[in-house]
């Protein structure tokens, strides 16, 4: 050992000091649990809290050098994968994202279906018939063989200038900024597998996490689409005991030797209930696609399924980039917490929680397989109050509109009113709050740098009831610290 490293300090925590003497770490868990079901924290913790900020200098932040393979939404191309029976809810899903005009590709379905000709929805292709030829096997439902094939199908069709073939079904709703955004990162000529895993740990295990599930959606750069049509009919052929269609995907990709690309900002949303949580805790990453809404709650309480998407979908108006990015500061005064989830939702907390614990998501939402248990994801969570004082309070996006004269975008959230567990901190209490009032700069360039997350600053109000907050690039200095 040399000397400098007997200098080492040791990691300081207690969980490190203690590792050595596991029954003393037992009798600690249970002091704690017995601390915290006994209702002995009736006071905030104590706080130590100061946020440190100084003049920010925003000039920094342009320095960047613009990188990216300059692709855009023209050089992507939509394969939907739908089915006839469903065809008549599902397309409504369709709707809320596909721009007539702007927006190319098609969707592939089993059987014709009618349509209204003022719909503004993409072109309509029935996929070939299976049944007799390529695949002949018994085994292997017919529809994940035929969903399978639709990105081999639709290059036929695509051809002038398609970069990226990106797969979805009918209920995948594509924030299409995000996915030029995310796609732009890749070079279009080299073979690319691009998408995310399951939220369910579970559904991982028995499916793969190497596989980009396919309700998320997925993309495939024009090249490997090309490699895989050549090979795809014998590749399915060898797997008929597979259960879906992205699976088949998955294992022809491992016979081409290409690895997933893992990108987060695709959901498949393998969870039921509520997304605040989910959404809220969002890895640091535009958010590209979400999915299974028949199967989640309304994502804005009291509304419908599809009215809730496209209400969500109107904070991209502005700043795409930034949809629900995650923020969090403290009103020192107040001694509150407050998350920020932009262009979704805010929620204050009393008492002060560290941005560790605040940023992890908080179990708002149930596993795909309805069991109580927080080892059924495939990420961190937490549980969505540790107190019954810290039960947060809710505010969901009402508008947004961009001031021209200050430049900036300015969003209006409105509480969600419901009741709250009586609360004996000696505090003001965040129920007094009817309206959050969030400033913020728009950022289009923020994912050609580092990723890094705004800062959020509390400002002073004007008015009873409503708080100001201002969002943005951090400045100079600018920590939380705890
Ligand atoms: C911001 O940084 C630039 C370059 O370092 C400097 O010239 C400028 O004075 C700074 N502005 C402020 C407001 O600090
Ligand atoms: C399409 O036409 C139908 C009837 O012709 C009408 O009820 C519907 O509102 C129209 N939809 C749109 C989006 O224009
Ligand atoms: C926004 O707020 C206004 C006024 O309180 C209300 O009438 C409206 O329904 C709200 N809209 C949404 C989408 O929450």
């Amino acid at each position: 050992m040399t000397s400098s490293s007997t200098q080492h300090r040791p990691p300081i925590g207690i969980i490190t000091t203690l590792r050595s003497s596991l029954p003393f770490l037992f009798f600690l868990l249970l002091l704690l649990y017995l601390i915290s079901t006994s209702k002995l924290l009736i006071y905030p913790p104590h706080i130590t809290t100061k946020i440190t900020c100084q003049d920010s200098n925003l000039t920094t932040t342009n320095n960047h050098p613009k990188t990216g393979y300059d692709t855009e939404l023209k050089h992507i191309a939509f394969c939907i994968a739908a089915s006839s029976k469903l065809w008549k809810s599902r397309k409504e899903y369709i709707k809320l994202w596909w721009r007539p005009g702007e927006t190319r590709g098609a969707v592939w379905l089993d059987n014709q279906v009618k349509i209204k000709k003022n719909e503004t929805l993409p072109d309509i292709h029935i996929s070939q018939d299976t049944s007799r030829f390529p695949y002949t096997n018994r085994q292997g439902h017919r529809s994940a063989i035929r969903i399978s094939r639709i990105v081999s199908e639709a290059l036929r069709l695509e051809s002038d200038d398609v970069r990226w073939f990106v797969m979805g079904d009918d209920d995948t709703v594509f924030v299409v900024e995000n996915v030029v955004r995310v796609l732009n990162k890749y070079n279009h000529n080299q073979f690319y597998y691009i998408g995310s895993s399951s939220e369910s740990h579970f559904q991982n295990i028995f499916f793969s996490y190497s596989m980009a599930y396919g309700g998320g959606g997925f993309a495939i750069s024009y090249p490997l689409v090309k490699e895989l049509a050549k090979m795809q009919d014998r590749c399915i052929k060898r797997y008929p005991g597979l259960y879906g269609s992205d699976d088949r995907m998955q294992a022809c990709m491992a016979e081409l030797n290409v690895p997933l690309t893992k990108e987060p900002g695709f959901h498949q949303n393998d969870v039921y209930g509520n997304l605040l949580g989910l959404l809220s805790g969002h890895p640091v990453t535009p958010l590209v696609s979400l999915h299974h809404f028949d199967v989640i709650d309304p994502i804005f309480p009291g509304m419908k399924r599809v009215e809730s998407i496209k209400h969500l979908l109107e904070s991209t108006k502005y700043d795409s980039g930034s949809l629900i990015q995650q923020s969090i500061c403290y009103d020192m005064k107040r001694e509150w917490s407050v998350l920020v989830s932009w262009g979704f939702a805010i929620q204050i907390m009393r008492g002060i929680l560290s941005p560790r614990e605040l940023e992890i998501p908080s179990r708002t939402f149930i596993n795909w397989y309805k069991v109580l248990d927080f080892t059924a994801y495939a990420f961190n969570t937490r549980p969505v109050t540790g107190h019954p004082c810290q039960k947060p309070f809710v505010f969901y996006i009402n508008s947004t509109r961009y001031d021209e004269l200050r430049g900036q975008i300015i969003g209006i959230y409105t509480v969600h009113r419901e009741r709250h567990p009586r609360c004996r901190w000696k505090m003001e209490s965040p129920e007094k709050i009817h309206t959050v009032v969030v400033l913020k700069q728009e950022d289009p360039d923020r994912w050609l740098r580092a990723p890094r997350k705004d800062c959020c600053r509390v400002l002073p109000s004007r008015k009873e009831g409503i708080m100001y907050l201002w969002v943005g690039h951090c400045g100079e200095n600018e920590v939380i610290e705890v």
